[in-house]
């Protein structure tokens, strides 16, 4: 087959990690772009040598074009089903990034639409193309950790302080619905579920650091309307206890990112800013306060663009993050935004 022509649409921020990722990849070329901002178009463009004739600023036009096979779609979270939607009445493959969409019921539809007219997919749960993440999954498949009893996440960042940050669309509810909690909490969501299976409950908090801030386009000062901080206590169905402590408002921390796994076994912990890296306590390790630093070999390193590009050769990804898994992410997002709304505890079915 020949190299798959990837039209991509959102030329900001996340497609200065999937437009290098799919120019080095092999089997997939940048074919078109969309954005609605001409500024980034060209800049996109220029840079990766996309012609003005498949440089488009509607999407509906790039999807359109016969010569795209497959589209990449890396706006912000109100685009998603929507675009996906019309990549599948295309008959279109496409990749997506997260979180899936607004809320389950758009994404629920999005996944029974893709069934139904068998069109491959992939969403962009980055994480699970991190080596120590797959090398954890792996060990945990062995048993090296047993049946997990206690897992902490952490996920904080210092975004929000970010000097003469305005209302960009992180911080509207209409565009994001979810703020941290979607953007980065979906992240370790996924990873920990990837490695412990279903959560079946949440009790969550959720607040803003800033309750105000100025709009993009004038010095009118308007709400903050997604969260800026979001905590939550997770069941997990094996019946492990997990808490989450995720936030743009923590100063310090550009991109911390610890996630900490207890097994009746043993423990895995991870720094993903050293994702080559993974932490692993066994109990026949002499120091009961140890973690031994293990390198994650080879065969555990992955592209995530590189594996989307696979699965359209044919060649799936053994831990391929699919729409099932973008749907469940939303359902267990939405549980969150009910409790912390509720004050309640929220079982999810
Ligand atoms: N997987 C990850 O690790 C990761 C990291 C960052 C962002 N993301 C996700 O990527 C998405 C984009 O985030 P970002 O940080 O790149 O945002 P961004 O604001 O930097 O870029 C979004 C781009 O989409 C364009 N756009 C908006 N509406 C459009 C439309 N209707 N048609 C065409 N283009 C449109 C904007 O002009 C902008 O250039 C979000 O869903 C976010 O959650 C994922």
């Amino acid at each position: 087959m020949h190299d798959i022509r990837i039209g991509l649409i959102g030329c900001g921020g996340i497609s200065g990690n999937h437009l290098p990722q799919i120019e080095k990849a092999s089997g997939g070329v940048i074919h078109a772009l969309c954005d609605i901002r001409p500024d980034r178009l060209k800049a996109a463009g220029d840079r990766y040598g996309v012609p003005e004739e498949r440089r488009f600023t509607d999407y509906r036009d790039l999807i359109a074009l016969e010569s795209v096979d497959a589209v990449d779609i890396c706006t912000p979270n109100n685009w998603h089903v929507p675009m996906a939607m019309a990549s599948v009445d295309a008959g279109k493959p496409f990749c997506v990034e997260k979180p899936l969409g607004l809320n389950y019921a758009e994404t629920a539809e999005l996944l029974r639409r893709t069934q139904e007219k068998n069109i491959l997919s992939m969403i962009c749960f980055s994480y699970r193309f991190m080596p120590a993440v797959r090398y954890a999954r792996h060990l945990v498949d062995e048993g090296f950790i047993g049946n997990v009893v206690n897992i902490y996440a952490q996920y904080l960042k210092s975004s929000a302080y970010m000097p003469g940050r305005r209302l960009d669309w992180r911080f509207d509810k209409d565009i994001a619905r979810y703020g941290v909690s979607g953007d980065l909490g979906v992240h370790i969501l996924d990873l920990t579920t990837f490695l412990a299976g279903d959560v079946t409950g949440v009790f969550a908090q959720i607040g803003t650091a800033g309750p105000f801030r100025k709009r993009e386009d004038s010095e009118e000062i308007a709400p903050v309307t997604t969260d800026d901080w979001c905590h939550f206590l997770a069941r997990f169905a094996g019946g492990a206890s997990a808490t989450f402590s995720i936030t743009r408002a923590a100063y310090g921390n550009r991109n911390h990112i610890m996630v900490d796994i207890y097994g009746d076994k043993g423990a895995l912990r991870f720094d993903l800013n050293d994702n080559t890296k993974l932490e692993v306590h066994r109990p026949d390790m002499k120091d009961e306060n140890a973690m031994e630093i293990l390198t994650v070999p080879e065969e555990y390193h992955a592209g995530q663009q590189q594996c989307f590009i696979d699965l359209l050769h044919g060649k799936k990804d053994i831990y391929l993050p699919t729409l099932e898994d973008g749907v469940r992410m939303q359902k267990m997002l939405d549980a969150i935004m009910d409790s912390a709304e509720g004050n309640i505890w929220v079982d999810i079915k």
